[in-house]
């Protein structure tokens, strides 16, 4: 096969970020997506429906001329979070989830939730309403190994979680174990998981072996190879609990490239090209479809796009190295191999 012809794809999990840095990504994104559901974590976070009102304008505002591209807004859950305000921002079709952050899980959490029974109204008024839940999911207990948080915030917050809010609607986001795709396949309709594209790509090794490399670094943090390859399966696997979610993070390479760097991959510019390779490789070009333009819909209830993206094979096609804010540069994911899926 040479040329693939797919419903536009949406991207269930992004990082667009505020100012300068967003209206350098945002086009990025609109390129290739018709639809994303934005990340909350803005600094202070987005908590109301007026901020995540606000926040959408600023988002219309930076794309460019003509772009059909929808910012799907999120609330960001704190301790604090006002149900009914929830409630009226997502009857209004405002926002399309709310996003759970364990307080001091990842980048920009701080006012994320450390009890998790403070929560337990506003998830109720979720589950009643129909409004889905996307989880990072990782516990902080500084007992537990990094790169076991996953799998332990499964057993010890999650299922608890669900069992405790029956017809809670979950979106496990970028899962990185085989635990987690396994528990998001168990889980039902009202269960669904958000797998990015450099999960797919890299395993603890790249980021580790041969010196330390900054911009492999994000969190949840890459596993071992078996993991990647339980990724690989999963969203290969055409089941409609897997979705895409890029967890397009950028930020500016002196923050990446520090004492103390920060989390995050930028993989919005070439995602598409890179998922192309990846699922020829596992011979599913015939699935790259359901993963990244029809199962996402159909777990938040939304009608698919009616455009189409068409995918073209041949030389291998390259993307620039950084895109350039006022602020400073970001570099945009190496995926160390060649892509030969030119987006048309
Ligand atoms: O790598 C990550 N970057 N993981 C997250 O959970 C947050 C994100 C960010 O906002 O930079
Ligand atoms: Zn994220």
């Amino acid at each position: 096969m040479t040329q693939i012809t797919i419903r536009r794809p949406d991207d269930w999990h992004l990082h667009l970020r505020d100012g300068n840095m967003l209206q350098a990504v945002a086009p990025e994104t609109a390129r290739h997506f018709e639809r994303a559901i934005i990340m909350p974590n803005l600094v202070p976070p987005v908590v109301t429906g007026a901020q995540a009102s606000a926040y959408r304008d600023r988002i219309l505002a930076t794309l460019p001329e003509g772009s059909r591209f929808e910012p799907l807004m999120t609330l960001y859950l704190t301790e604090d979070t006002d149900a009914e305000d929830l409630a009226r921002a997502h009857a209004d079709g405002l926002i399309k989830a709310v996003k759970l952050y364990p307080a001091g899980a990842t980048t920009n959490s701080a006012s994320g939730v450390k009890n998790f029974d403070t929560v337990r109204p506003v998830l109720e008024k979720m589950a009643e309403i129909g409004c889905p839940l996307c989880v990072h999911g990782e516990v902080v207990d500084d007992d537990i190994d990094i790169f076991d948080r996953e799998a332990v915030f499964i057993d010890r917050i999650l299922d608890p979680l669900r069992q405790a809010t029956p017809g809670l609607r979950v979106v496990m986001e970028h899962i990185t174990t085989a635990q987690g795709a396994a528990y998001a396949r168990s889980g039902g309709k009202d269960l669904g998981a958000t797998i990015t594209t450099h999960h797919l790509v890299i395993n603890r090794n790249a980021m580790l072996v041969g010196g330390i490399k900054p911009h492999y670094y994000c969190l949840p943090v890459a596993k071992r190879e078996e993991h990647r390859l339980a990724l690989r399966k999963a969203a290969t696997s055409g089941e409609a609990c897997y979705f895409l979610g890029t967890d397009s993070a950028p930020h500016l390479d002196g923050a990446k490239l520090s004492a103390c760097g920060c989390a995050g991959c930028f993989t919005a510019t070439n995602t598409l090209s890179i998922l192309a390779e990846v699922f020829e490789q596992d011979g599913a070009l015939d699935k790259l479809e359901g993963f990244a333009s029809l199962n996402g819909p159909a777990f938040y209830g939304l009608p698919v796009n009616t455009g189409t993206l068409t995918l073209t094979k041949g030389d291998p096609v390259t993307y620039p190295e950084k895109i350039v804010t006022p602020e400073g540069d970001v570099t945009v994911f190496d995926p160390m191999m060649p892509l030969h899926w030119r987006v048309d």
